[in-house]
C-alpha cells in the first residue's frame, strides 16, 4: 500500500493540497488563518453554536453527499478526498446570491449577522438533502445553529421559502465533474501527516489500522472528532499520535442478516439513526436529540461507545437490547456483551492496540416492547442528565422478562 503525505481536497471547486500543517489544526483555524476566508465564524469552539458551520461533500456509492459540519472541532486531515464548501463559495461569478442566501435577505433573517453564515450553510445542506418544509424537519436541521437576535421566525420562513421554490443549483449542475475530481484524489493510500512532533495516520483498511495501532502504543483513535476535537480546542491537549478511522470503508456499513443488525464502528450516527429508528421507533426521538445534525453527520456510533462516557446516549439502548461489541487488533477479533465493556469511570475493556470494529444488535422479536427516554434540560442539542432504556417481553399483559439500563446514574452505564 502506498503512502500519501499531503492532504488533498477541493476548496469550493479548487483542488487544494497541504503538506505543511500541524495535523490537529482545525478546519476553522485553517479557513480563517491561512485562507483568510473569514465568513466562517468562531463562537464556542466546541460544536454547540453553529457559527462555524461549513458543508463537507463526499462521494458515497458514486453519489455526492452534502453534510453540514462544525469546522471548529474537525481537524484539517479529515478533508482529504472531500469537498469543503464555505459561505464564500455560494454566490456565483456574477455576484448572484444562492437561493438560500436570497431567501435570508428577503425574509430579514439576519440582524447582527454573526450567526448568519452558519445558518446559511445549514440551509444549503438542507437544500441538497431534505426538502421537507414541515416545522419539525426545519427545526431539526437548524437545531445546531444559535441566533441571539432574530427570534428564529424569519429564518424558519427563509428556509421554507427556499425549499418551496427549489431548483437545481450550480453545484448540482457540475456534480459529475466534482465526483470525478474527488475520485481521482481518493486513491486508497494511507494518508500520513507529520508536523511539529505530531503524527497523523488515516489508513483506508482495517489491516493498515491494526498495524498502526500495533506499532504505536500511544496512538489515539479519532473518528468523527466530536469528543477528540474538544480535547484539543478546550483542554489544549497535545496529541502526539493520531490514527483516524474515517477513511476506512470496511468500518462504515449497516448490514441486516440472521436476525441481527451489524453496524461498522465508524458509521456516522445520521445513518445509524435512519436504519435503527425503523426497527426500534423509540430510538428516533433519542437520535433527533443527539447533538445536532452537524454533530450526527460526523459523530460515529463507535466513538460514542468507545469514549466510555456514563452519559453517552447509545450505551443504555445497546445494553438493554443485548448488543455485542467486536474488538479487533493484529491478534484477531474478540467479542463481548456491551454491558461488559464499561469497567469503571473512564475505564473500558479495550487494550491500546485494539479498536472497536462492529456492533451486533438483535432485531426485534414478536411481543418485545422497547422504549428509551432521554432527560435533559433542553429538547435539542443537550447532553442527557439521565437516559433510560427498557426492553421487555410482554405476554398476556404481563412483563415476563426485562432488560433495563440507565446512563447518568453511575460511573458507567449500568443495568
Ligand atoms: P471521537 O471524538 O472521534 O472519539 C471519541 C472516543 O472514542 C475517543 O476516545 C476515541 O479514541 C474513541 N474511538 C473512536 N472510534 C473508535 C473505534 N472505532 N475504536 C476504538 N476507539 C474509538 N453524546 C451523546 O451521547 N449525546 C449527545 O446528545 C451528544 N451531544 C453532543 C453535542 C456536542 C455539541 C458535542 C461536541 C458532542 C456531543 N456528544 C453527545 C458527544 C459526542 O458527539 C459523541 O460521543 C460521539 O458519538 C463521539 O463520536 P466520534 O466519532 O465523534 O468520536
Ligand atoms: Fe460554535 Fe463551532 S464555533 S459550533
Ligand atoms: Fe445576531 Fe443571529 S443575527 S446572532
Amino acid at each position: 500500500m502506498q503512502e500519501q503525505q499531503s492532504i488533498r481536497f477541493l476548496l469550493g471547486h479548487q483542488l487544494t493540497e497541504i503538506s505543511d500543517i500541524r495535523p490537529t489544526t482545525t478546519i476553522l483555524e485553517y479557513l480563517r488563518g491561512t485562507q483568510r476566508l473569514t465568513g466562517t465564524k468562531e463562537g464556542c469552539a466546541e460544536g454547540d453554536c453553529g457559527a462555524c458551520t461549513v458543508v463537507i461533500a463526499e462521494v458515497r456509492d458514486e453519489v455526492l453527499h452534502y453534510q453540514a459540519c462544525n469546522a471548529c472541532i474537525l481537524f484539517v486531515p479529515f478533508l482529504h478526498g472531500k469537498q469543503l464548501i464555505t459561505v464564500e463559495h455560494l454566490k456565483d461569478e456574477n455576484g448572484e446570491l444562492h437561493p438560500v442566501q436570497q431567501a435570508m435577505v428577503d425574509e430579514h433573517g439576519s440582524q447582527c449577522g454573526f450567526c448568519t453564515p452558519g445558518f446559511v450553510m445549514s440551509m444549503f445542506a438542507m437544500y441538497h438533502n431534505d426538502t421537507s418544509t414541515d416545522r419539525a424537519s426545519i427545526d431539526d436541521a437548524l437545531a445546531g445553529n444559535l441566533c441571539r437576535c432574530t427570534g428564529y421566525a424569519p429564518i424558519v420562513r427563509a428556509v421554507r421559502n427556499s425549499l418551496t421554490a427549489r431548483q437545481i443549483d450550480r453545484f448540482e449542475q457540475i456534480e459529475d465533474e466534482t465526483v470525478l475530481a474527488l475520485n481521482k484524489i481518493n486513491t486508497g493510500d494511507t494518508l500520513t501527516v507529520n508536523r511539529d512532533g505530531q503524527e497523523y495516520h488515516a489508513p483506508s483498511s482495517i489491516e493498515a489500522l491494526s498495524h498502526v495501532l500495533a506499532s504505536q502504543s500511544e496512538c489515539r483513535i479519532v473518528a468523527g472528532s466530536t469528543d477528540v476535537g474538544l480535547w484539543v480546542t478546550k483542554q489544549r491537549q497535545s496529541l502526539d499520535c493520531i490514527v483516524s478511522v474515517s477513511n476506512i470503508k470496511e468500518l462504515k456499513y449497516i448490514h441486516i442478516a440472521d436476525n441481527t443488525i451489524t453496524i461498522g464502528a465508524a458509521t456516522p450516527l445520521a445513518e445509524v439513526m435512519r436504519v435503527l429508528s425503523k426497527y426500534y421507533p423509540s430510538l428516533s426521538e433519542l437520535f433527533r436529540r443527539f447533538g445536532s445534525s452537524q454533530i450526527r453527520n460526523v459523530a460515529t456510533i463507535g466513538g460514542n461507545v468507545a469514549n466510555g462516557s456514563p452519559i453517552g446516549d447509545c450505551a443504555p439502548a445497546l445494553i438493554a437490547l443485548g448488543s455485542t461489541l467486536f474488538l479487533s487488533s493484529v491478534d484477531g477479533t474478540r467479542q463481548l456483551l456491551a454491558e461488559d465493556f464499561f469497567l469503571d469511570y473512564g475505564k473500558q475493556d479495550r487494550a491500546s492496540n485494539e479498536f472497536l470494529e462492529k456492533i451486533n444488535i438483535p432485531l426485534p422479536v414478536p411481543r418485545q416492547v422497547f422504549r428509551v427516554y432521554k432527560i435533559s434540560k433542553r429538547f435539542h442539542q443537550d447532553i442527557s442528565a439521565v437516559c433510560g432504556a427498557f426492553s421487555m417481553m410482554i405476554y398476556d399483559q404481563t412483563i415476563q422478562t426485562a432488560r433495563v439500563c440507565f446512563g447518568g446514574m453511575a460511573a458507567t452505564p449500568r443495568r
